[in-house]
């Protein structure tokens, strides 16, 4: 008999890594329940790919969340749900810190009150600010630099104290650039306004865009641009399903870093789009974007060592690959 797995709540679902994470645990045999304002996530993404119910709303809204918390068995919560422009964050604060901090205390209020007490968090290395010591690891110093990542780091904070309080169990990933789109070429990344240099860099090779901006040639790196530590959004779902079966097994809260623990520059990501796409691609050299740290690469040995995470598409042409063909599809 097969065993009936759990209904899991996820928030920010119709989001980019957030439905690569429900396809995930669909695939992993769970229920699952997606709880998003649609202010990003796409509806169309939900209905005809993801095939799961879509609850329409808010993690500020606590009278939907009590009411979804008591007509649905739900065993575990992922959250997704947060904006993301690191930019953004710096000129509308508010905005980030009303969303990303108070939305996910209400939720955890909620969740308290309905007696569920296991959460998966999408966390960020954006969290331990410019680096002292690369890889990155998790016990790293915290200094985030922007609101957005200041966000994330409160959220960590509360986390720990609602352990302690209520016994509320979680796990916190902290990513580092997500990248590519689910090998079917069914889900991807559209973000809009998009910000992110893969996507931008397919955008231009798509004729969409005239040239892709690098942003900084005179960082202390190998080629002058800035380093980063490219992973696959299928890799990060696996970690999201293992940290939920971590925390299903009734362990203890803990964080863990999501990277491949090599870093690609800047102009290495244009070169391997310019070879997978076969297209040629503009450059423009532009001064730096503020609030960028020259090297972000992390290790994630205690993901692979603690929840057993083998990430499969380490490959920087992989992520291209999967990422163009979900481009080419979207946008022909
Ligand atoms: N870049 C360019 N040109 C562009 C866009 C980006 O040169 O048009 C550069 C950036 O300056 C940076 C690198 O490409 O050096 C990667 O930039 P992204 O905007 O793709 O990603 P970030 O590293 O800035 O940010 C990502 C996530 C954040 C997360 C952060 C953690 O978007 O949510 O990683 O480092 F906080």
């Amino acid at each position: 008999m097969s065993e009936d797995k759990s209904t899991i709540l996820v928030t920010g679902g119709a989001g980019y890594i957030g439905s690569h994470a429900v396809l995930a645990l669909k695939n992993a045999g769970y229920n699952v329940i997606i709880l998003d304002n649609l202010s990003y996530g796409h509806r169309e993404i939900v209905e005809e790919v993801l095939q799961v119910e879509l609850i329409v709303g808010d993690t500020s809204d606590r009278a939907l969340l009590d009411q979804l918390f008591t007509t649905h068995n739900i065993a575990a919560v992922m959250h997704f749900a947060a904006f993301i422009a690191v930019g953004e964050s710096v000129t509308d604060p508010a905005k980030y810190y009303r969303n990303n901090v108070s939305g996910t205390l209400t939720l955890l209020e909620a969740m308290v009150a309905a007696s569920i007490n296991k959460f998966v968090f999408s966390s960020t290395c954006a969290l331990y600010g410019i680096p002292k010591t690369v890889p990155l690891v998790e016990d790293h110093p915290q200094d985030p630099i922007s609101p957005y990542a200041t966000s994330k780091w409160m959220v960590e904070r509360i986390l720990s104290d609602f352990d302690q309080a209520y016994d509320l169990k979680s796990v916190c990933f902290r990513y580092f650039n997500a990248a590519g789109a689910d090998p079917t070429g069914l889900l991807g990344e559209d973000h809009e306004p998009e910000t992110h240099l893969i996507p931008l860099v397919l955008f231009a090779a798509l004729g969409k865009r005239e040239s892709v901006s690098i942003f900084g040639t005179d960082y202390p790196t190998r080629d002058g641009t800035c380093l980063r530590d490219y992973i696959h959004v299928n890799d990060l779902a696996q970690a999201h399903v293992l940290g939920l079966e971590y925390l299903l097994k009734g362990e203890k809260s803990n964080v863990f870093n999501l990277g491949n623990g090599s870093g690609f520059s800047v102009r290495e990501v244009i070169e391997s789009a310019k070879e997978v796409t076969g297209k040629d691609i503009k450059i423009v050299e532009r001064d730096r974007r503020p609030g960028d740290p020259p090297v972000l690469v992390g290790s994630s040995d205690k993901a692979k060592s603690v929840l057993g995470w083998n990430p499969q598409y380490p490959n920087i042409n992989d992520i291209l690959t999967h990422a163009w063909q979900w481009h080419q599809k979207r946008h022909r």
